[in-house]
């Protein structure tokens, strides 16, 4: 039986909630049946009709309350709103007793967070986040030679993840509510993209910087967030590591890069190339590992569809969310290593940190929390 999926968020002319529906549907584990896709009415009435869904409420709060109270009612709910809504929509579907998969950063402001997790945990449902660059099979599997040690000890952890369509002043719904601090948070581009990145790489290495140095520029006139990051790490372990993310860099479009080096080996793996990923032990030549191809790990092999040589990319890897959360949500079980609460907070306390170290003239600041 597939699982009944509730959506906020997503309608008429949004972008993220159209890749939310495909990916629950590519492995047949969800069924779309509820909505509440706009915070218009009649938008959301408009969005769900033209999307062939039953159920369309007028408000999420008015949704969860009736879904809840359905014996048909849904078994999780999509949260693709704009930032400052992800923390009032996940109580209210987590306080009905409906599980949440929410889209990142995990709030505006890190007390909204913080606060989320006590009602998270209160509920006993599951929580997860979509940071969907952690579902790429070659992702899965940098993530185990990491943690079998192929790299040896990890010395050097580099981030970038750069855009360039806000390289102007920018018009249109998805620029504006993100250059919008009381919608967006105080963190622009650091949150938008460089939290994605900092998981990523969170996620490869298992491990957290303690803390960093940052330098958050907003270098088109009047944006009242910053729109390119320069950030350095320090790990407790020794190792170093740098952060770049930018939405001003002209000629990159979604060029989101890992390099992680440790002194026996390293990889280097780009989102707009995820089918390969370069592996180098020290004094041997480069070689390239392909998803699916001869060398592939056993995780990495558990998240493919299709043999080695047929590309998979952004669509494929989100849907690997979305049936580990189907698999979880039916196991009655923990959640893996699926991206969480946890990974949320560790996102905030990230923008934090840069936003109080940029303050201070890009001073070295804990982590804190
Ligand atoms: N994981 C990713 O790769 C990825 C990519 C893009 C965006 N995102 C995240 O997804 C979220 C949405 O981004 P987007 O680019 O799709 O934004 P968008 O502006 O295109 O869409 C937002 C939608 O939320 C709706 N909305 C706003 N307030 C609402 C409310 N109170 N009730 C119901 N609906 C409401 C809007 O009407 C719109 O349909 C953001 O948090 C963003 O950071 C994630």
């Amino acid at each position: 039986m597939t699982l009944k999926l509730g959506m906020v968020g997503g309608g008429e002319g949004a972008f993220i909630g159209a890749v939310h529906r495909i990916a629950a549907r590519i492995d047949g584990q969800w069924e779309l049946v509820a909505g509440a896709l706009s915070s218009d009415p009649e938008r959301a009435r408009s969005s769900a009709a033209a999307l062939g869904i039953k159920r369309s409420y007028d408000s999420f709060a008015q949704m969860a309350e009736a879904e809840a109270a359905r014996e048909d009612g849904i078994d999780a709910v999509a949260i693709v709103t704009p930032n400052h809504m992800h923390v009032p929509v996940a109580r209210a579907f987590l306080e009905a007793g409906i599980h949440v998969i929410c889209d990142k950063p995990l709030a505006s402001k890190l007390e909204d967070a913080l606060a989320l997790e006590e009602v998270a945990a209160r509920s006993g449902k599951l929580f997860i986040l979509t940071h969907n660059y952690s579902g790429y099979p070659l992702i899965r599997q940098a993530r185990e030679m990491v943690a079998n040690g192929e790299l040896g000890r990890l010395r050097l952890v580099h981030i970038e993840y750069v855009q360039d369509w806000l390289t102007e002043a920018a018009t249109g719904k998805q620029a504006e509510w993100r250059t919008d601090p009381a919608r967006s948070g105080a963190g622009g581009a650091i949150g938008d993209i460089g939290t994605h990145g900092w998981q990523l790489a969170e996620f490869v290495t298992g491990e957290t910087p303690a803390a960093l140095a940052a330098d958050l520029t907003s270098f088109v006139e009047g944006r009242a967030v910053d729109d390119n990051a320069h950030v350095m790490l320090r790990y407790a372990s020794g190792a170093k590591g740098m952060l770049w993310a930018s939405q001003v860099a002209v000629g990159n479009e979604n060029a989101l890069r890992l390099r992680v080096i440790g002194d026996k080996g390293s990889l280097d793996w780009a989102q707009e190339n995820p089918n390969q990923m370069t592996f180098t032990r020290f004094g041997q030549p480069k070689q390239i590992l392909t998803r699916g191809g001869a060398g592939a790990s056993e995780a990495g092999l558990a998240t493919i569809r299709t043999p080695a040589g047929h590309p998979e990319g952004y669509l494929e890897g989100f849907a690997t969310l979305y049936r580990e959360a189907a698999e979880a949500i039916r196991a009655k079980d923990s959640t893996g290593v699926l991206p969480g609460l946890k990974d949320g907070l560790s996102g905030m306390r990230f923008i934090d940190a840069c936003l109080r170290s940029s303050q201070d003239g890009g001073k070295w600041t804990e982590l804190g929390g």
